[in-house]
């Protein structure tokens, strides 16, 4: 690798796992206590926006417990001495990777694309405008954009809807020389599917990093499986 490369990190929710979040596919993971179909949907909203306003809620909440771990922080090391060019796409709706990037000044080129949105952030859906938010919601907030009540729900993207940032991502991949998945199940596309197309194109190094071996562990090129905030900073300490 020349430090003048540009290097496509996707993490997911096993990279926050040692933050104290927990992960979706777990046995004792998210969707083991909800139903996908019940809170991550836009359908979900419709029949019992309380119920989805309660599961973000509470997980919005926990935000306020926990910290950037040693995996986060090795990728904001090494945003801050990387020449190329550094793209971190996150589906995490979490915020640890902004936090660990917080004092830190990237050498080259860097930029983070939550591409299932963030816990922080509400959306109005009467005129999609979006809004910092840091508290608990609920049907009985009002939008300051168009000053209607129970319009405001998580900028969340849930299943059957379009993730944020597709274009940039794409034209991220293309060029890519290094591409490195952290702590994802490889089970939800599109982000599962990126390992699949750089495979094809022959043109990146392709690097796994997680707890166990993913749903398209056969795409990659090279393989670590241990703890995220062990393997991780070893990883990119070298580089
Ligand atoms: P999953 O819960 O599907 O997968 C987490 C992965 O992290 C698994 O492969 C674990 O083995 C691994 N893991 C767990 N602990 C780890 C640790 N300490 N170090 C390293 N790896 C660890 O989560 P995602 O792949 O992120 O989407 O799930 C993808 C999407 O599915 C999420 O963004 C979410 C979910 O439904 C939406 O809600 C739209």
């Amino acid at each position: 690798m020349r430090n003048t490369d540009t290097i496509v990190i996707l993490t997911g929710a096993g990279i926050s796992a040692e933050s104290g979040l927990q992960t979706f596919r777990a046995e004792d993971g998210l969707w083991c206590g909800h139903k996908v179909e019940e809170v991550a949907t836009p359908e979900g909203f419709a029949r019992n926006p309380q119920k989805v306003q309660q599961f973000y809620n509470m997980r919005r909440a926990q935000l306020q417990d926990v910290s950037p771990n040693a995996a986060h922080q090795a990728i904001a090391g090494l945003a801050g001495r990387w020449r190329g060019e550094i793209v971190l796409i996150t589906q995490n709706v979490d915020d640890l990777h902004q936090r660990a990037m917080e004092g830190v000044t990237p050498k080259g080129n860097y930029a983070c694309y939550p591409m299932h949105g963030s816990l922080k952030r509400v959306r109005c859906t009467a005129s999609e405008e979006v809004s910092e938010w840091d508290s608990d919601l609920s049907a009985e907030h009002t939008c300051l954009c168009c000053n209607l009540r129970g319009t405001l729900r998580p900028d969340i993207v849930w299943f059957g809807e379009m993730p944020y940032f597709l274009e940039e991502i794409g034209a991220a991949l293309d060029r890519a020389t290094l591409f490195v998945s952290i702590g994802t199940s490889g089970s939800v596309y599109p982000a599962a599917g990126f390992v699949q197309q750089l495979r094809l194109e022959k043109r990146a190094h392709l690097v796994e990093l997680n707890l166990e071996p993913s749903a398209g562990s056969q795409y990659f090129h090279e393989r670590h499986y241990g703890k995220a905030t062990e393997i991780v900073p070893v990883f990119f300490g070298g580089m």
